[in-house]
C-alpha cells in the first residue's frame, strides 16, 4: 500500500482475471477488435467536432441541417446549432420506409402475465395519436408534461409522443410518493399529469391515480389529467380536469407530422437525488441527447437486427429513457418490457421472459444480481438461457465475485459483461467495454468510449499519479451531457463545473490502471479516510461480498478519536448465523484478501440495507446510523423506511 498524496485515494484491490470476447463473437461485432476500437478513440480525440459532426450527419434525420457543430462556452454547450430535428421521428418514422415497418418494437409482458407486442408501423400510430390528443389537450413546445405510470407500453408511447409535439416530459418513478410528485410537478411548472388508474408490482395493486389525486391538490400549474386503465378499478375522476385515455385516443387522427425542433430543444427533465436538499431535474436536449443515446446503444450493446433486447430498468430512470426507449428504438431495435417485480410469482421469473421472448442481450442493476445470486442458482436453471449472447450492468459498482456468478451462471460463461458507467447527467454510457473489442476485467468499466475524454485528479485539479485514485472528471463536451438543471443554474455551474474549472465533476471516484481501465471507487462523499489513508467503499464492500456467506455490503466511516474513522460495514448474511464467529470470520477475511488496513472494526448484521428506489445502497443514511447520529439531509428517495427503523432498532437492543 502506498501513502497517499493528498486528494489521492489508495487502491486495496488486486483483480487479475481478464476475460477476452470470443473469437465468433468479436467477427460478428459492429467494433469487432481492440485496435478498431483505438483507432475510432483516437480519431475522436483528435478532432471531436469532427467526429460527432460526421456522425449527426449520418445518424439522424434533419428537416434543417445543422450550422455549426458545437458553440461550447463552458459551462454551456450546444450542439449542432441551427439544425432541426425531431426524436421520435428518429426513433419512429425513419423506419416505416423499410423491411423494419412489420418488425416487433416492443414485446411487452404485465405482471399478471397478459402479453401485447406492437410492430414499428403500429407504436408509430400509437404515438401519433397520443400526440393529437396532447395538442388537442393545448399541450404545444416547451410545456411540461409530468408522467407516472407504471411500466406499460403507454409509458412509452406518452414519452414519445411529447418528443413529437416539442412538449417536456417529467418521468417520475411510479413508486414515488405524492409529496415527491407534487414538489416535482412544482419545480418544473408540469402543466399536464398522465397516470394510470394503478399498476401491479409482486401481485399487489400500486394506487397510481389515488397518489396523483394527492399530489395535484398541491400542484396548481397541472390543468389536465389524463388516466390510462390499467387495473380497471375504481378511480375518481375530476370533472374537467381528468380524462381517459381510450376514450380521447378513440377520436384522434394517426395523422401527425413530427413538429420540427431546434437541435437544443428541450426534451426533458428528469430528477435525481441531491445527497442533501431538494432533488435536481436535470435537463436534456434533443439532437445531442438522440445522437449519444443512438451510437452508444450500437456500440455498447453490438445491437443486430435479430436481437431481443431486454434492460430490465423502470423508465422512471434514465438507464429506461436512454436504453429501453431513445436509444435502442432509433436503432430500430426489438426491445422487451416488463411491468413488474422479478421474484414474481416467484424468483424464476426473469429467466422465464428470457426463455420466452429468446432474450439475446439482458441489461440489469448489480442490486439485482446480488438478490438473483442470494436466491439460488436453481431459479435460474429452470429456465433455457441459451439465446443470451450479452449480458451488461449499471448503476452500481459491480463486485467482482457477484460478475462472476453473473458471467458464470447466467452467461453460460459465453456471454460478454459490459459493466457499464455513466449517469443520469451524462445522459448515456460514458465508460464500457465494447464487447467485441475490450477485453473485460470483473468490476472495471474499462475504457471510455469514443469521443470520451475522462481524467483523474486531485483536489486540486492536478493529475493523480498513474494508479491512484481520484476524482473522476471527463474534459470534453459530448452530445449527452446535461444541458443544466431546470430553473438552476447556479447550482449546475456550481455543482459540475467549478471544483476543477473547465472540466466535469461527476462526483465519483475512480482510478486507471497500467493498462488504462477504469475502475470506479463510489461517491466522492463516501469516501473513508482510515489513518490517513482514503480507501474507496467498493474495495472493502467487494472483498466481504467474496466470503461465501456475504450476499451483500456497505461500508461506512465513522468518527474515530485515534484513526479518524474506523471502518463500519453492514453485512447481509446468505445462510450464515450473524454471531461472533461469522464476524471474526469476515474481519479475517478482508484482511486476508485486502490486508490490515481495511479490515472492519464494527461488523454491523442486517435482513437488508436502505436503498434508493433505483436500487442504489444509500450510504449516507448507514454513516449516521454507524456514528450514532440522527438523520439528516433527504430520505425522500429511501425506498423502504422500515429498513431504516429496523437498523436503528438492532442498534439500540
Ligand atoms: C453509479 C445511472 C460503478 C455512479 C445510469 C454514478 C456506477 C451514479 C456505474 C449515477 C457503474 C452507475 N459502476 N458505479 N457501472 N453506473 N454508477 O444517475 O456512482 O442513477 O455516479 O445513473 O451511479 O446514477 P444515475
Amino acid at each position: 500500500m502506498s501513502q497517499d498524496a493528498s486528494g489521492q485515494i489508495s487502491t486495496v484491490m488486486q483483480e487479475e482475471r481478464l476475460f477476452p470476447p470470443s473469437t465468433a463473437f468479436a467477427k460478428a461485432a459492429h467494433i469487432g477488435s481492440l485496435e478498431q476500437y483505438e483507432t475510432l478513440w483516437k480519431q475522436a480525440a483528435e478532432d471531436s467536432e469532427g467526429f460527432w459532426g460526421k456522425l449527426a450527419e449520418e445518424e439522424l434525420h434533419w428537416f434543417k441541417p445543422f450550422t455549426k457543430i458545437l458553440d461550447w462556452k463552458a459551462p454551456l454547450a450546444q450542439w449542432f446549432v441551427d439544425g432541426k430535428t425531431n426524436v421520435s421521428y428518429n426513433c419512429l418514422d425513419v423506419h416505416l420506409t423499410s423491411d423494419r415497418r412489420d418488425k416487433t418494437a416492443i414485446l411487452w409482458e404485465g405482471e399478471p402475465g397478459d402479453k401485447r407486442s406492437l410492430s414499428y408501423a403500429e407504436l408509430h400510430e400509437q404515438v401519433c395519436k397520443f400526440a393529437n390528443v396532447l395538442r388537442e389537450k393545448g399541450i404545444g413546445p416547451g410545456d411540461v408534461v409530468s408522467i407516472y405510470m407504471p411500466m406499460v407500453p403507454e409509458l412509452a408511447i406518452a414519452m414519445l409522443a411529447c418528443a413529437r409535439v416539442g412538449a417536456v416530459h417529467s418521468v417520475i418513478f411510479g413508486g414515488f410518493s405524492s409529496e415527491a410528485i407534487a414538489d416535482r410537478n412544482n419545480d418544473a411548472s408540469a402543466k399536464m399529469q398522465i397516470t394510470a388508474d394503478g399498476g401491479w408490482r409482486r401481485g399487489k395493486e400500486l394506487p397510481l391515480k389515488a397518489t396523483v389525486d394527492e399530489a395535484l391538490k398541491k400542484s396548481p400549474s397541472v390543468e389536465t389529467c389524463i388516466v390510462l386503465r390499467r387495473t380497471e378499478s375504481a378511480v375518481e375522476m375530476k370533472e374537467g380536469r381528468d380524462f381517459w385515455w381510450d376514450e380521447l385516443m378513440d377520436s384522434a387522427s394517426t395523422e401527425c407530422p413530427a413538429a420540427e425542433l431546434d437541435s437544443e430543444h428541450p426534451l426533458f427533465i428528469l430528477y435525481t437525488s441531491g445527497s442533501t436538499g431538494k432533488p435536481k431535474g436535470i435537463k436534456h436536449t434533443t439532437a445531442g441527447y438522440n445522437l449519444y443515446t443512438k451510437v452508444t446503444s450500437r456500440w455498447v450493446f453490438d445491437l443486430q437486427e435479430d436481437d431481443i433486447y431486454w434492460c430490465t430498468a423502470d423508465c422512471g430512470w434514465i438507464t429506461g429513457h436512454s436504453y429501453i426507449v431513445y436509444g435502442p428504438l432509433a436503432n430500430g431495435a426489438t426491445i422487451v418490457m416488463y411491468e413488474g417485480a422479478p421474484n414474481s410469482p416467484d424468483e424464476g421469473r426473469f429467466w422465464e421472459i428470457v426463455e420466452r421472448y429468446g432474450v439475446t442481450i439482458f441489461y440489469t442493476a448489480p442490486t439485482a444480481i446480488r438478490a438473483f445470486i442470494k436466491w439460488g442458482d436453481d431459479f435460474v436453471n429452470r429456465a433455457d438461457l441459451s439465446s443470451l449472447r450479452l449480458l451488461g450492468t449499471v448503476g452500481e459498482g459491480i463486485n467482482p465475485e457477484a460478475w462472476m456468478w453473473y458471467h458464470r451462471v447466467i452467461g453460460g460463461e459465453r456471454c460478454p459483461i459490459v459493466d457499464t458507467w455513466w449517469q443520469t447527467e451524462t445522459g448515456g454510457i460514458m465508460m464500457s467495454p465494447l464487447p467485441g473489442a475490450i477485453p473485460t476485467k470483473p468490476g472495471s468499466c474499462t475504457k471510455p468510449l469514443p469521443g470520451i475524454s475522462p481524467e483523474i485528479v486531485d483536489e486540486a485539479g492536478e493529475a493523480v499519479e498513474p494508479g491512484q485514485g481520484g476524482w473522476l472528471v471527463i474534459t470534453r463536451p459530448w452530445p449527452g451531457m446535461l444541458r443544466g438543471i431546470w430553473g438552476d443554474s447556479k447550482r449546475y455551474e456550481e455543482q459540475y463545473w467549478s471544483s476543477v474549472p473547465g472540466k466535469y465533476l461527476c462526483g465519483d471516484n475512480a482510478r486507471c490502471d497500467a493498462d488504462g481501465y477504469y475502475w470506479i471507487m463510489g461517491r466522492i462523499d463516501d469516501v473513508l479516510n482510515v489513518s490517513g489513508h482514503r480507501l474507496s467503499t467498493i474495495e472493502i464492500e467487494s472483498a466481504l461480498v467474496s466470503h461465501p456467506d456475504v450476499a451483500e455490503a456497505a461500508a461506512v466511516g465513522r468518527p474515530d478519536e485515534l484513526k479518524g474513522e474506523a471502518i463500519a460495514v453492514f453485512v447481509t448474511l446468505g445462510n450464515a448465523e450473524p454471531d461472533e464467529a461469522t464476524r471474526n470470520a469476515l474481519k479475517q477475511h478482508v484482511r486476508k484478501e485486502i490486508g490490515a488496513l481495511a479490515q472492519p472494526d464494527d461488523i454491523h448484521f442486517t435482513g437488508s440495507l436502505p436503498k434508493t428506489r433505483s436500487g442504489k445502497i444509500m450510504r449516507r443514511l448507514l454513516r449516521d446510523i454507524a456514528s450514532g447520529k440522527e438523520t439528516v439531509g433527504d430520505t425522500s428517495t429511501l425506498e423502504d423506511y422500515s429498513v431504516l427503523a429496523k437498523l436503528r432498532q438492532d442498534e439500540e437492543s
